[in-house]
């Protein structure tokens, strides 16, 4: 796969109601997009297979959701206000702004052609806002830049409620803004994007242990997800890479079009965290161990992937073009239960009844699963339409159907077609699905 296939992407994005440019009707806003109607089912399913199988399959892992906007000393105590910065170098003749290590200082600029750099400076990331109706008085507080620290704050309240002993973790999905210098590569760096996020705490010393349980379980939970096992990687952090915040740290990658590039980062956080906040709230941040009788403050191995850059990731791994007959054929071959639709039911034709028969089956695999009833063009054209969209299965109702009760149902991948019972459809589609 090739550069131009991110294009492809994007279009197909914008032509299936996955992906719209966010505000398009005004020009766009840079490096924000919204979800349309296909991108969201896709969206919500990869979110909800992340809390399945790290918070409501696990005993000794409870959720969570905190504010976006939290009290701003959080963020001097995280560090975020101090150090989370890239370097920044304006051109002064076109004052086009980029990464200073993202440019060579002594070459020219390469929008404008002239050589007439700024300093480097260094740019904190956060986002700023203020509370309160005056915007000079009010208290200045910034979008949350990680969903982490809502966690942090909220270790005491979680602990004492759930009883949990440890090692727990704490799980989190939501929004993280960030003003990023350089975005681009369609969702891959945004200003506004979600995380799913774990905190796992732990007792001071079992910090490599559970650093490699950790790596293992989620780059599995990727390959789960159906995307290629060949394009994942882990990759260890060297010393000059790593944040403020920890001392060792892998990267879950994939080989993008444009390189090896991070999903997810696994960090030993260690105690930085809730030493932090315990310093700068004055409030205790402690575990009282009952097996030592000991208050200690626990270390932390986290987990922090993108949902909309695993999103793009499921919809580079799978996309296709394949001739099938002299024709092109575009195909997003998405593991079942990531795929915006399940089962497409399909007419043959718009009359003699078979709508209808077609629009019961849609009611009764809805029960269970998404479906979407087309009727409208040629039947090849729809499984064209179903094929771009994901669709892994197609059901199709022909005047056999009025006879003896049977259906085709299409496998989106090998093109074969079965007959099958109306009654066993459901059966079947559960049987193909994990
Ligand atoms: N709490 C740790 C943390 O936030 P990070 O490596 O800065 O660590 C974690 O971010 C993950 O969040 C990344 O691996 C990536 O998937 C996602 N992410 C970070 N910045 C992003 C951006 N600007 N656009 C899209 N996703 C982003």
């Amino acid at each position: 796969m090739d550069l131009k296939s991110i294009e492809n992407i994007v279009s197909l994005c914008k032509r299936r109601g996955f992906i719209f440019q966010s505000s398009e009707i005004y020009g766009g806003l840079g490096s924000t997009w919204d979800y349309g109607p296909y991108g969201v089912e896709m969206k919500q399913k990869i979110k909800d297979f992340w809390w399945h199988d790290v918070v409501t399959s696990r005993e000794n892992v409870v959720g969570m959701d905190a504010a976006i906007l939290m009290h701003p000393k959080t963020w001097e105590a995280s560090g975020h206000v101090s150090n989370f910065h890239d370097p920044l170098v304006d051109c002064k003749n076109c004052k086009a702004r980029y990464r200073a290590d993202h440019v060579d200082l002594n070459k020219p600029c390469e929008r404008c052609g002239k050589k007439d750099w700024t300093e480097p400076r260094q740019f904190n990331l956060m986002f700023k806002t203020a509370i309160g109706p005056v915007e000079d008085s009010g208290e200045i507080t910034y979008l949350r830049p990680e969903t982490a620290q809502g966690i942090f704050v909220n270790f005491m309240n979680v602990q004492g409620t759930s009883r949990q002993k440890l090692p727990f973790g704490i799980a989190q999905l939501g929004k993280a803004f960030r003003n990023e210098i350089t975005t681009g590569n369609f969702l891959f760096r945004t200003r506004e994007f979600e995380q799913m996020e774990l905190e796992f705490f732990i007792h001071p010393g079992e910090n490599e242990k559970w650093l490699d349980y950790w790596c293992e379980e989620r780059l599995n939970w990727f390959k789960k997800l159906g995307i290629n096992p060949e394009k994942l990687r882990l990759r260890p952090h060297d010393k000059d890479e790593l944040a403020h915040y920890s001392t060792a740290c892998f990267d879950v990658e994939y080989e993008f079009p444009f390189g090896w590039s991070e999903l997810e980062g696994i960090a030993d956080r260690g105690t930085f965290d809730l030493d932090q906040h315990n310093e700068y709230s004055g409030k205790k941040q402690q575990y009282f161990d009952p097996q030592t009788n000991e208050r200690i403050i626990p270390a932390v191995v986290e987990s922090s992937a993108g949902v909309d850059r695993t999103f793009l990731t499921c919809l580079v791994d799978a996309y296709c073009e394949e001739e099938v007959r002299d024709k092109k054929r575009i195909v997003l071959k998405l593991d079942p239960k990531i795929a915006p639709i399940t089962c497409a039911v399909l007419p043959l034709v718009k009359k003699d009844g078979l709508p209808e028969i077609a629009q019961k089956i849609v009611e009764d695999i809805r029960t269970k699963y998404s479906a979407f009833f087309d009727q409208g063009g040629s039947i090849g054209r729809r499984y064209r339409r179903q094929d771009e969209a994901g669709t892994p299965y197609g059901v199709t109702v022909d005047h056999q159907t009025t006879e003896d009760g049977t259906v085709t149902l299409r496998d989106r991948d090998t093109m074969d077609q079965v007959r099958i019972s109306t009654d066993n459809i459901l059966s079947e589609l559960q049987s193909r699905i994990q």
